[in-house]
């Protein structure tokens, strides 16, 4: 049976581009694969988070993924720091991986800005604790966003390269699932920015949690142009903003840009924006009630978690002490 690796950071309130991105398209996985999703906690630190904060984040990440359709029956879903494989792992990859692969991820230069010297070492060698996530459960298929197609290559060539140092078929070659119309959702203040749980300002971007009248008013300063909609999809050029917009409601309503332009061109912002706003609502009001009843049990949803810990490392550890065996460690007792 095919096994699904999918992972994502506690390091804020689950935004839309996740959902779109990412999260909803592990729903239906788990019903044709075994899948196996995390709470990457380890890759969260890369960045400095405050403790408590963390903590915090790492529950309401786990709820908004119950909330957003995993069944932590029909999945494993676990989080990484339960799972003691990921950074044993991570760390024979540091030795596999070569600085020149890490020299061109443009993750890490986004990250780092101009400030790179200041950067964690963890920050630099997070493609390969990724690559370990995926790896020591020698999963195949990875649903992620766009953005992670670059650290999936990175993956493949790690576990090329040791196989083919250690002389063993060990690492299976892993293949990114990229779906959804909106794979990638823009900043809701700037068109060429990606959206993101880290952007400084709240206005760029729908967290999961927004209430009715915050995705409204969201949504209703949101940066257009003055024209109204095209018809078609060539009319989409260079308006990075309402090809955003327009891909948004296509994707919260499971259809095609193309469709939502037959339907909306020649409209001007003010009621498509008015559309897109009530769509959002719709879709996401049940989502963030979930996570609320889920947040109020805290207790239950730890336990949850830790089943889901349990039956990962019953997968990652025999994975990872085969790796170590043929590294050559000593066997431990
Ligand atoms: P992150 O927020 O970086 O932990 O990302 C978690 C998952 O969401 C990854 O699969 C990303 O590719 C995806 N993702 C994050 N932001 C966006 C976005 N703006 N549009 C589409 N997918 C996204
Ligand atoms: N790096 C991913 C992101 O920021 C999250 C992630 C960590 C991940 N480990 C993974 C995604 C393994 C897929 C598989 O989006």
């Amino acid at each position: 049976m095919t096994r699904v690796f999918s992972g994502i950071q506690p390091s804020g309130v689950p935004t839309l581009g996740n959902y779109l991105g990412a999260i909803r398209n592990w729903v239906p996985l788990q019903d044709q694969a075994e899948a196996i999703y995390c709470v990457v906690d380890l890759h969260a630190i890369t960045v400095w988070q405050d403790p408590a904060e963390l903590t915090r984040q790492t529950r309401e990440m786990a709820a908004a993924l119950i909330a957003c359709g995993l069944d932590p029956q029909r999945c494993i879903l676990f989080v990484q720091s339960h799972v003691r494989a990921h950074a044993e792992l991570a760390w024979i990859f540091n030795c596999v991986a070569r600085l020149g692969w890490l020299n061109r991820m443009t993750q890490f230069k986004d990250k780092a800005g101009k400030n790179q010297e200041a950067s964690s070492a963890g920050l630099y060698v997070y493609p390969n604790l990724m690559a370990a996530d995926i790896l020591t459960y020698h999963a195949t298929k990875v649903p992620v966003g766009d953005d992670q197609k670059q650290h999936l290559e990175l993956a493949n060539d790690i576990a090329q390269k040791f196989n083919h140092d250690y002389g063993v078929d060990f690492f299976p070659t892993i293949e990114p699932l990229i779906q959804g119309v909106a794979a990638r959702v823009m900043s809701l203040r700037d068109g060429t920015k990606k959206m993101s749980k880290s952007d400084p300002s709240d206005q760029s971007r729908i967290n999961l949690t927004d209430d009715a009248d915050t995705i409204a008013l969201k949504i209703r300063r949101a940066k257009t142009d003055a024209e109204p909609l095209p018809d078609h999809m060539a009319g989409l050029e260079n308006r990075p903003e309402a090809r955003n917009l327009v891909g948004i409601l296509a994707g919260i309503t499971n259809t095609l840009p193309e469709n939502v332009l037959r339907e909306h061109g020649g409209q001007g912002f003010g009621a498509f924006k008015g559309t897109l706003a009530d769509a959002l609502v719709a879709h996401l009001g049940p989502i963030a009630a979930e996570m609320k009843r889920l947040l109020d049990d805290p207790a239950a949803l730890d336990a949850a978690l830790h089943v889901g810990a349990e039956r990962a490392r019953a997968i990652a550890e025999p994975i990872c002490a085969r790796a170590r065996e043929i590294v050559g460690f000593l066997p431990a007792k």
